[in-house]
């Protein structure tokens, strides 16, 4: 198997009056076509974690390699054209644009990009909506939609770059147990059938069984 994403030493302190540890000297190797859990306790350093891998945030310490390039080595543009192209993000909380359609909020990742596209981008955004199960929502607002449907948004939004690695924080902790137990599948769907990378965050070990590999993180170190 290869190693898509390598962390070596990773470090985040926070700097306040009493700096905050958050991750501590994390060494960890992501492989592709892998479906890892994240477990630990509130407040462990799960979601800093996550977003240093994405490129959201940057380490005090160690690095980050991604298919063997160094993050710390990446410019500005270059870390944009990265967590574009090749992370797909999903939040608790869906992040959704409340003033767009189902359809709009998908294809939002890629209006920023300049230039013609490689692909039809509206059709497949339809296409992934479909993969998600939405196929009759295209044109609902998120308000119109439930919270597993958000959820199921957000979800095609993070895939419309086809991204090698989907990073999700805690993406069922705002359902109820019948839409997570859907969400969860999703996830378990796109690692089968799809072959996606998945890291997701949970603090629920029910959920987590799905993954193939867990991942325990306490007081910002991996156990
Ligand atoms: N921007 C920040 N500035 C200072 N401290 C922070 C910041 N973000 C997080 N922390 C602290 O870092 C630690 C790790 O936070 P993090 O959000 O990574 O935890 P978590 O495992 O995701 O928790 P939860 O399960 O509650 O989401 C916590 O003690 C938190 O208070
Ligand atoms: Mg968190």
């Amino acid at each position: 198997m290869n190693i898509l994403v390598q962390t070596k030493n990773l470090t985040k302190i926070y700097a306040s009056e009493k700096p905050v540890a958050a991750v501590q000297q994390v060494n960890l190797s992501i492989y592709t076509g892998e479906f890892i859990a994240l477990l630990g306790p509130s407040g462990s350093g799960k979601t800093t974690l996550l977003n240093l891998i994405g490129a959201l945030d940057v380490p005090t310490e160690g690095e980050i390699l991604y298919k063997g390039n160094s993050l710390s080595k990446f410019s500005e543009n270059e870390l944009a054209t990265f967590r574009r192209n090749e992370i797909g993000f999903i939040f608790q909380l869906f992040h959704l644009f409340p003033a767009l359609t189902a359809l709009e909020n998908v294809i939002m990742p890629l209006l920023p990009v300049k230039g013609r596209l490689e692909f039809d981008v509206e059709e497949r955004a339809r296409d992934l909506l479909a993969t998600v199960g939405l196929k009759d929502r295209f044109n609902h607002f998120p308000a119109q939609l439930s919270g597993g449907e958000c959820q199921r948004v957000a979800i095609a939004r993070a895939l419309i770059n086809t991204p090698t690695l989907l990073l999700a924080d805690e993406p069922t902790g705002n359902l109820d147990t019948q839409n997570g137990a859907e969400i969860l599948a999703l996830f378990d769907f796109l690692n089968q059938q799809l072959k996606q990378t998945i890291l997701m965050i949970t603090h629920d070990a029910k959920i987590a069984r799905k993954a193939q590999r867990h991942l325990y993180i306490e007081d910002g170190r991996i156990l």
